[in-house]
């Protein structure tokens, strides 16, 4: 029987890809986002072009009293929930000490209160239903924070250590976790994406990332080479190496 996924942010970049990727693998798909005509246009071309169902809900994460609401409406549209990709996020570069905070409070709020509570909408779905999958959708930087978006790699590592934490939690209950964490992957989320280093095309990222997820790894770096590497050597570099290094490459 074909299984039913949730991906949140399913309205452009890795989100849409996602969804692509999974729909060529017969998924069905509840796809969320707050751009409900983008999410109607890719719900339509993928059930023409896979037969699969697809259901939307517009949601806004950083409203959370919104998000459980969401996902019972989809649950109810698909039947049954098997996975929840929470992906939706947000960048911003922020200079330290510039003296307004807006916009790493909006990012926290996207990224890391916006995540957890899809997490714990889906788990309690998961735990009454007796099985399920929960994907959370990290970052490189959670590993190597990145200058001038100290909010942006905060949020993921901290969704990082709290999905790793609730893995530990649910160890018990048939509720695996994944948790992604790409390099640059070519999207909207900043602009220029295609100047960074070792960037990849969205729906390369993921198919990997399906991948990943149906082997049910649990900390995934996606693509796994030359950021596996460059974690390892990056730990080790003095700080006016990385300094200088981060300078050169996100100018
Ligand atoms: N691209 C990269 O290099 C990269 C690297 C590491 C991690 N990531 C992570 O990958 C995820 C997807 O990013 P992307 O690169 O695909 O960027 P993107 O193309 O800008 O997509 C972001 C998605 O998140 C949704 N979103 C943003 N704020 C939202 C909100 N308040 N409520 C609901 N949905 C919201 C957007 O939809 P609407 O605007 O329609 O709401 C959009 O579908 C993010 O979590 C990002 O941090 C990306």
């Amino acid at each position: 029987m074909s299984k039913n996924v949730v991906i949140t942010g399913a309205s452009s970049g890795i989100g849409a890809a996602l969804a692509q990727a999974f729909a060529s693998k017969g998924y069905n798909l509840g796809l969320a986002a707050r751009r409900s005509d983008k999410l109607e246009t890719l719900a339509r071309e993928l059930e023409d072009k896979y037969q699969v169902r697809v259901a939307i809900a517009t949601l806004d994460v950083q409203d959370d009293s919104t998000i459980a609401a969401a996902l019972s409406g989809l649950a109810q549209s698909l039947g049954q929930i098997d996975m929840v990709v929470a992906n939706a996020g947000i960048s911003g570069v922020r200079r330290s000490g510039s003296g307004n905070i807006a916009i790493d409070k909006a990012i926290i709020q996207t990224n890391l209160i916006g995540a957890i509570a899809t997490l714990d909408a889906a788990t309690k779905i998961f735990l009454a239903q007796g099985h399920g999958h929960l994907v959370g959708m990290s970052s490189f930087s959670a590993f190597s924070p990145l200058p001038a978006s100290a909010a942006y790699s905060a949020s993921k590592a901290a969704l990082t250590n709290y999905m790793n934490a609730m893995r530990l939690e649910l160890i018990n209950k048939k509720i695996d976790v994944t948790i992604i964490h790409p390099g640059f992957i070519k999207t909207d989320i900043a602009p220029q994406m295609e100047k960074y280093p070792f960037v990849i095309e969205a729906d390369v990222a993921a198919q990997q990332m399906v991948r990943a997820i149906e082997s049910k790894k649990v900390n995934v770096i996606i693509p796994n080479m030359p950021w596996k590497a460059a974690k390892g050597l990056m730990a080790l570099m003095p700080d006016p190496l990385l300094a200088m290094m981060f300078a050169k490459f996100m100018k």
